[in-house]
């Protein structure tokens, strides 16, 4: 797919994502370049339906683009549950469990996506998977990065401290923490692998989330239309 193509393939399953939010929801707003034109077009009916929703965004990237196109932002204080999530992902297997992370809001994110009661996941075909190999995301409290990493290799990761780019040293996540992307190569059990990661003391959250198959709607986009995928 070129890099046209793929921008078209993003913005298409964005605004798809947006058409399924209706009047007075409660939506969790994702991070990336794809739920990107979800915020977008959910300004665009905002501004010309009047739609009146509130979003719980997962990034001060989410908060901005929200702001921008005029989505009144709440929390998770105010609204434990959410009536929908919109969110990418960095891949999608045939279980429709996922690698997150990318860009580095995997914690929120994941906290968003347990809150909601539908959650829509918004790809391009890259994305999908018979098995998940990206290296997998793993925020980290900086007091015990070293250890976390022992732990992690010890799992069959070859963990790797993300750097910042545009700025020296270590990605400090919204939240504080360093993000350490762990390479496994296929993960065969993706949720013994997520158990195991998120039981080590220092470990905040990791990029696997396999346990939302059920809640999740994919809506996959070539740029000429959307195919929308559930396991339900
Ligand atoms: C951020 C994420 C993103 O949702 C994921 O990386 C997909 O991003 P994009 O839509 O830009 O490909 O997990 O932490």
């Amino acid at each position: 797919m070129s890099p046209l193509d793929l921008v078209a393939a993003k913005r298409m399953v964005g605004c798809r994502a947006a058409e399924e939010v209706r009047d007075g929801m409660v939506v969790g707003l994702g991070t990336g370049s794809t739920v990107f034109f979800a915020i977008e077009r959910l300004g665009e009916r905002i501004a010309k339906e009047g739609l009146s929703i509130a979003g719980v965004p997962t990034s001060y990237q989410a908060a901005m683009r929200a702001r921008r196109y005029g989505v009144l932002l709440t929390d998770l204080d105010e609204h434990p549950e959410l009536d929908l999530a919109i969110d990418g992902a960095d891949q999608v297997d045939p279980r429709f469990r996922l690698v997150k992370g990318r860009g580095a809001a995997l914690l929120r994110e994941k906290c968003v996506c347990d809150a909601a009661r539908e959650v829509l996941i918004v790809v391009d075909p890259s994305k999908m998977v018979e098995r998940l190999d990206a290296p997998v995301p793993v925020e980290v409290l900086p007091f015990a990065a070293g250890s976390v990493s022992r732990r992690l290799e010890a799992l069959g990761a070859d963990p790797v401290l993300r750097e910042g780019v545009r700025k020296d040293g270590p990605v400090i996540t919204d939240n504080g923490n360093f993000i350490i992307d762990c390479n496994f190569g296929p993960v065969t059990n993706p949720d013994r692998l997520e158990a195991e990661m998120i039981s080590i003391p220092g470990v905040i959250e990791c990029g696997l989330f396999s346990a939302y198959g059920e809640k999740i709607t994919v809506i996959l986009g070539d740029g000429d239309g959307c195919r929308v995928l559930s396991l339900r």
